[in-house]
């Protein structure tokens, strides 16, 4: 939520006017059509600083999540956010506006590096993939209600943005309470040396006495995990390289779906079907809705069809509607005149929401999951810090480049990101393996060792 806010509060006038006067100025007299949106590159790049502050939060919290646990960072991650809320909520001058962007980040850094990591750690392996979509759950919810949030508030004059800005610290006080409550992971635990502490976790969160054939199976991985002394280091090693580039480029083409610039655009689309000024509302609450809801079909099926069917499924599904908006906004809608019939604008919606669909039941959240759950211990925190900086550099890029793309690709755009979902379903048929069901502490032998491209690079 922290992150989705910040979109809407740079489109109020108040705001802009505020901290941003020049920028407000060459708004009022900008020229837009239904591609050319208005488009400036310095507030997006203040938006960014977000990202760019927890692409280096993230390596960060590695070491962190490593030397003190799971939960530590998890307190850290909200105290950032706390932090970040107030001051850019509270903000008198554009350096505590920036400077609580970057706490910010910091806290998406440390939060997106722990969270999942936590969950993918403390599931029960039958149950790990739906645990862990959790928080993707979490994201889609935030993103909903901040959207709510900023049609509400952009009403309030003149300081409808600080009350947005203050309420995206609320999940924040929910996560540092959950912080305090949690139990640590067992895996860190133990590899941090508190053996008899690890054990006791394990049985309290299996609610079971006999805990031993899973205990040993942490006890071997940290046993190995201590040996290595400089993880990064050690991912550079030809054996580290399976997680890492699955890892990485899961990342890249989970932006490149184009979810958060089709989520971006969602708004004049609608506005095409004849909801003038509840547009953007009608949009966010609609693809707001099909994004949790969807999200939650993910929970019920990941641990049952696996990893690969979804993400398959849903580069189909994918594929067809970006194409089909693409094809459809080519012939219908020119840059200055709108074309589209109310019920061609209204397929298009209907397309919109099947790619939000398919999106949020696949590569949205496994996109989390799978990096958090193929590193072997001694560079888990290490490889997922590298998947975590991966999206949000990424999430920066698409975000940097989009509404200048779009000016100059049109309608094409769309057929950019249908070829780069062609690309990542071949990717997840030939190199994906499925993880589904594999205890995490031995994805190694039982997934790498076996997988016929990644065995090749297991050998040392
Ligand atoms: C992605 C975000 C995206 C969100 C949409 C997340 O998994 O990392 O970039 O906005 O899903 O629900």
């Amino acid at each position: 939520m922290d992150v989705e806010c910040i979109g809407g509060v740079t489109a109020m006038d108040d705001f802009l006017i505020k901290f941003f006067p020049e920028v407000y100025k060459r708004k009022l007299h900008a020229r837009e059509d239904n591609y050319c949106k208005y488009d400036n590159q310095i507030l997006q790049l203040f938006t960014s600083s977000l990202y760019l502050a927890a692409l280096f939060a993230s390596f960060v919290a590695s070491k962190v999540c490593t030397k003190f646990g799971r939960k530590p960072t998890i307190l850290v991650a909200s105290s950032f956010f706390l932090a970040g809320a107030g001051i850019s909520s509270g903000a008198l001058n554009i350096w505590m506006l920036i400077i609580g962007r970057i706490l910010l980040g910091i806290g998406v850094g440390f939060g997106n590096e722990a969270v999942p990591l936590f969950l993918s750690e403390i599931a029960p392996v039958q149950h790990r993939g739906a645990v862990n979509i959790l928080f993707q759950l979490f994201v889609t919810i935030g993103i909903f209600l901040a959207n709510l949030v900023n049609y509400g508030t952009a009403k309030l004059h003149p300081h409808g943005w600080r009350v947005s800005l203050a309420l995206a610290g609320v999940p924040a006080i929910f996560l540092f309470i959950g912080s305090i409550v949690i139990t640590e992971t067992p895996t860190s635990l133990i590899e941090r040396g508190n053996e008899v502490a690890g054990h006791k976790a394990l049985k309290k969160i299996r609610g079971v006495e006999d805990v031993n054939a899973e205990y040993e199976q942490i006890k071997l991985a940290s046993d190995i995990a201590r040996q290595v002394k400089h993880p990064f280091k050690e991912l550079m090693k030809r054996s580290s390289m399976p997680p890492l580039i699955i890892g990485v480029l899961l990342q890249v083409f989970q932006q490149f779906t184009g979810i958060n610039a089709i989520m971006f655009y969602a708004p004049v689309l609608f506005q095409t079907v004849g909801f003038k000024n509840d547009a953007s509302l009608l949009s966010s609450v609609i693809t707001g809705t099909v994004n949790v809801l969807s999200t939650l079909v993910s929970i019920y099926a990941v641990d049952k069809v696996g990893r690969r069917k979804l993400l398959l499924q849903a580069c189909v599904q994918m594929f067809i509607s970006q194409s089909t908006i693409g094809g459809m906004l080519l012939v219908h809608l020119k840059a200055t005149s709108n074309t589209l019939t109310t019920t061609q604008a209204g397929f298009v919606v209907f397309l919109v929401c099947l790619f939000v669909m398919a999106f949020a039941w696949s590569w949205g959240p496994l996109g989390w999951l799978i990096p958090s759950e193929t590193f072997p211990l001694e560079t888990r925190t290490a490889g997922f810090a590298f998947a975590v900086s991966s999206n949000m550099f990424f999430t920066f890029l698409i975000a940097q480049a989009f509404l200048s793309m779009m000016c100059h690709m049109r309608a094409y755009i769309f057929f950019f990101f249908a070829g780069w979902i062609l690309v990542m379903g071949l990717f997840a048929l030939f190199l994906l393996p499925e993880t589904k069901g594999v205890p995490i502490d031995v994805m190694v032998e039982r997934v790498w060792k076996k997988h016929p491209v990644w065995k090749r690079f297991m050998d040392d």
